[in-house]
């Protein structure tokens, strides 16, 4: 794909026995934004963990900005980590830390800027996210769309080409959801920021998405929420129409529902 910010060229992806991706190909988008969907243990985190050079293939490969990853040295991972924004699930703020010091830390150990330079930046990025008088306060004291927030502030604040977001939307109640909702797809259009965003949430998805890749234990689904609604197969659209348990649902998927058209890849 030509426009692609990051391409997965048949990668293969195992943990001892259990393989999580049977040779993965597909491409995101730059400047777009991308949901990996699939059901708990399809291997959403595992995407963006190989993204982040945190885990490494068994074989294929993994273009970030242009740069080979497979190919390079943790000194050379280093610079193409500085292109990476990462909000995780569940680990994206340090609990000892204030949130201050937390959205500080990355500015502190990346950047040659003085503190009060940090303290602006960091009030800027909180203030954009929606929060106030949080300086002082641990992650323990804020609410979970707070946290979500911050963190999401955190991810953005060294201005990163890609944000990699890991279940933005688990655990919210809906208007948070709508919050986090806006808030990316802000972060989307003013920063022009290629996003990932992996997530179990199918309405939010709908909205979001400019591309969607479905992980199914059978293979893997690439296309436009228009293209999988639209599906002729009625499981695949089927799993857009309905918010349903995903785990039990890609369980229950006979690979007969998987047929074997171009925009099929089997991972
Ligand atoms: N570091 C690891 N060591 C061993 N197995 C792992 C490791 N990381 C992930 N796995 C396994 O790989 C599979 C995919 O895990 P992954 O965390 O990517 O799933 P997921 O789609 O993000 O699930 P969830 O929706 O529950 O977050 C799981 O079976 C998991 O147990
Ligand atoms: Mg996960």
């Amino acid at each position: 794909m030509d426009d692609a910010h990051i391409i997965f060229d048949n990668v293969r992806m195992a943990f001892g026995d259990r393989e999580v991706l049977r040779g993965l190909s597909c491409g995101f988008p730059r400047e777009k934004i991308s949901v990996i969907l699939g059901g708990s243990g399809s291997g959403k985190t595992t995407v963006l963990r190989l993204i982040g050079g945190l885990v490494h293939p068994q074989s294929g490969r993994i273009i970030v900005a242009g740069d080979d990853i497979s190919r390079l040295s943790e000194t050379q991972m280093y610079q193409v980590r500085e292109k990476l924004g990462m909000m995780f699930q569940g680990g994206a703020l340090l609990d000892s830390l204030t949130i201050f010091d937390n959205l500080a830390m990355p500015l502190r150990e990346h950047m040659n800027m003085t503190e009060a330079e940090i303290a602006a930046e960091v009030h800027q990025q909180l203030t954009a996210v929606g929060l106030s008088d949080v300086d002082d306060l641990l992650p323990g004291q804020l609410s979970g769309g707070m946290i979500k927030r911050a963190a999401l502030a955190r991810a953005i604040i060294t201005k990163p080409e890609i944000l990699l977001c890991d279940e933005p939307f688990s655990g919210l109640d809906p208007i948070s959801v709508k919050r986090i909702e806006a808030l990316l797809q802000r972060i989307n259009r003013h920063l022009r920021i290629t996003m990932l965003i992996s997530s179990h949430h199918i309405p939010s998805t709908m909205r979001l998405a400019d591309m969607v890749v479905l992980l199914r234990p059978d293979g893997v689904v690439c296309g436009s929420p228009a293209e999988l609604h639209g599906s002729p197969d009625p499981h695949i659209a089927g799993f857009f129409n309905e918010e349903v348990d995903e785990a039990i649902a890609a369980e229950a998927a006979p690979a007969a529902f998987f047929p074997a058209t171009s925009r099929w890849v089997h991972a």
